[in-house]
């Protein structure tokens, strides 16, 4: 079955029982047992759900995996893959990642006796160059957190693997509608499935995916064991937003593209980032990587100082100024005030996250009304 078929048919057959072509939310916490000592297929939804198992099914299937499992946020889900690290360890993670994974690296991980090194990983030899016989995982994003960088993932993870190295990716930005890291040789996919997988801005979910049952097996005991698992009625809304993902993905990055060959023609914007633009600098890598659209985030430079960028991104009518991104409808942020605020200022600046850095995420309005918003704000 292609994409579109598997996200509305895997994991969602007809309840048995009644007919019903949407499966029911199964509230219960707990099942009863065969007998004292026996277990059926659940018992307590701590350690397993149908309507959790119902979507986990629809997200290994997107991702290409053996399994998957769902989580309360991607921060969660993130915190688990963590938790293959132990004391002496050490992570290396690409230089530009979302905030909230820098902020976990440094001030969780790190008092966990587990040490990060943040690499650009857009010169493939220093990761070489970063690597200690303890080192454990590599950790990146399919699409760079906020320049949208495309990093050469197969060649990455083919030298991690010669490493020995687990190779960890977050795809919240492409999705597997538009790439699947485990077929380019990630052994884990992230996800915050807040952002495109749900889709609505109503739902706060994170994923990881896998192709090793072994690695499965870890990662359930570990969640299982630290119980930051996704509610019933989360599971529904995300397996819901599922079903559109495709459709949404191409439809968003479609207008995305109208709007950032609009920025790159406008006196107000010094440079835009679009992995679709062909002056991207990973334009060519991101046309190899990416199938079927080039996504819906964009950035962009303006051209004024910190507090101009600020009345900027509180003046659009239509993008709302809000952290968080892949819904429908559209949002605008600054980096450097908001997603990205959790890196200290080096790392900022290193990362290329200045102040007049402003990041949009395309959601399904017009793109007519969408650049109108934008053209009022920025001449
Ligand atoms: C790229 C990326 N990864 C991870 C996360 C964390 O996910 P959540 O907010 O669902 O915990 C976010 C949230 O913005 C994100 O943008």
């Amino acid at each position: 079955m292609k994409f579109r078929t598997r996200a509305i048919h895997v994991g969602n057959a007809p309840d048995p029982q009644t007919g019903a072509v949407i499966p029911p939310i199964h509230l219960s916490s707990t099942f009863v047992q065969p007998g004292a000592g026996e277990w059926g297929k659940f018992d307590y939804s701590r350690s397993g759900n149908p309507t959790r198992s119902a979507v986990q099914e629809t997200l290994a299937s997107l991702e290409g995996g053996c399994g998957a499992l769902a989580f309360s946020s991607g921060m969660a889900a993130t915190h688990c893959a963590s938790m293959l690290m132990g004391a002496g360890d050490h992570l290396i993670a690409g230089m530009d990642i979302y905030g909230g994974s820098y902020r976990l690296f440094h001030r969780v991980c790190a008092t966990a006796g587990i040490e990060v090194s943040l690499v650009d990983l857009q010169r493939p030899e220093s990761l070489a160059a970063a690597v200690r016989p303890e080192t454990k995982m590599l950790w990146l994003e399919g699409i760079g957190n906020p320049r949208l960088t495309i990093p050469d993932l197969p060649a990455l993870a083919a030298t991690a693997h010669e490493l020995d190295l687990l190779v960890a990716v977050d795809n919240t930005f492409a999705t597997p509608a538009l790439m699947r890291p485990l077929e380019l040789g990630a052994d884990i996919v992230m996800h915050s499935a807040t952002k495109y997988l749900a889709g609505h801005s109503d739902c706060l979910a994170g994923v990881l995916a896998v192709k090793s049952p072994e690695l499965l097996d870890r990662l359930y005991f570990l969640q299982n064991a630290t119980g930051a698992v996704l509610s019933p009625f989360e599971c529904f809304l995300l397996g819901r937003g599922l079903k559109t993902l495709d459709l949404r993905m191409r439809e968003q990055s479609r207008t995305a593209m109208k709007i950032a060959q609009f920025l790159e023609g406008h006196a107000g914007v010094k440079s835009v980032l679009y992995p679709g633009l062909a002056s991207h600098p990973d334009h060519a890598r991101a046309s190899q990587l990416l199938d079927g659209g080039f996504g819906a985030m964009i950035t962009f430079e303006a051209n004024c100082d910190f507090e101009a960028t600020k009345r900027i991104v509180a003046s659009t009518r239509l993008f709302r100024l809000a952290v968080s991104l892949g819904a429908v409808e559209s949002l605008i942020e600054q980096p450097a005030t908001m997603s990205h605020a959790s890196y200290d200022a080096a790392a900022r600046q290193q990362a290329g996250i200045t102040d007049s850095l402003i990041r949009l995420s395309v959601g399904l309005e017009d793109v007519d009304d969408l650049i109108a918003d934008l053209d009022a704000v920025l001449s």
